[in-house]
């Protein structure tokens, strides 16, 4: 049987059919505010918390102390692991030291990944490699170079993605180089928003692929598992 790492998500873990495997890479994709950058901290604040797994927060959008503070008011004591060595958090300044290429640096995280023995990692979000290739054939070869490292350290992997459509009009290169796929979106109904989740795939797993309702409280994300979106249901609620 292979590893499965829970999220710890009210509700997730069950439509994954467990958790995600051990080793995997995993697209969160979605708009903004739709809750992706919370899933993810909440999945390295797990394996903090609960099971004694270290973890790399790569946030390429905000400062680390942005996401320390973020996560405070969680409830979630991100600076505690980052002092005892468990949680190191990185943010786009790595990429700012000049004449470095994306080849380089994936090396650094790769050395600080197996000195820290790090097994949950997030990248948030994939547009770093949009910013260092225009081209997508090297885009597509260094995400795939990546993902293989990652495989190699039995680090599970979260892959932010930013979409640009409210439901994914298009699946993209990161969408097929992975392992898994979520996908978050906005629906709406007349005046009313919800926040949408669907596990479109994780290779190896028995997943739920239906359409649940995602909420964010002020102790993380929950999904629920069971019922139809409000803004889904046939006569709209
Ligand atoms: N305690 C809370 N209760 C309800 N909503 C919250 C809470 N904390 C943050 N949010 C909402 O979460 C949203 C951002 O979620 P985030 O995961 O950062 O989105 P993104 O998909 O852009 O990464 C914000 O719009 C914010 O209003
Ligand atoms: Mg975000």
């Amino acid at each position: 049987m292979k590893n499965l790492l829970k999220t710890g998500i009210l509700g997730l873990d069950e439509l994954l059919g467990g958790g995600l495997p051990e080793g995997s890479s995993i697209v969160v994709s979605g708009p903004p505010g739709v809750g992706k950058s919370n899933i993810a901290m909440q999945y390295v604040y797990t394996g903090l918390s609960q099971y004694d797994e270290a973890g790399l927060y790569l946030n390429i959008e905000e400062s680390v102390e942005d996401v320390v503070e973020y996560a405070s008011g969680f409830g979630w004591d991100f600076n505690k692991y980052v002092e005892l060595k468990k949680l190191a958090i990185l943010d786009r300044s790595i990429f700012e030291k000049a004449d470095l290429e994306l080849g380089m640096d994936i090396e650094l995280l790769n050395d600080l990944i197996r000195e820290m023995d790090v097994k949950r990692f997030v990248l948030d979000s994939t547009t770093v490699f949009d910013h260092l290739f225009a081209d997508p054939r090297p885009k597509r070869r260094h995400m795939i170079r990546f993902l293989e490292l990652m495989k190699k350290n039995k680090c599970t992997t979260l892959l932010i993605a930013e979409e640009y459509e409210s439901f994914p009009g298009k699946f993209i290169a990161e969408h097929f180089i992975s392992d898994g796929l979520i996908v978050l979106f906005w629906s709406t109904y007349r005046a009313n928003t919800e926040r949408c989740l669907w596990v479109v795939k994780v290779r190896g797993n028995k997943i739920v692929s239906d359409i649940r309702s995602l909420k964010i409280t002020d102790k993380g994300v929950v999904v629920y598992s069971k019922e139809v979106p409000f803004t889904l249901l046939k006569e709209g609620g």
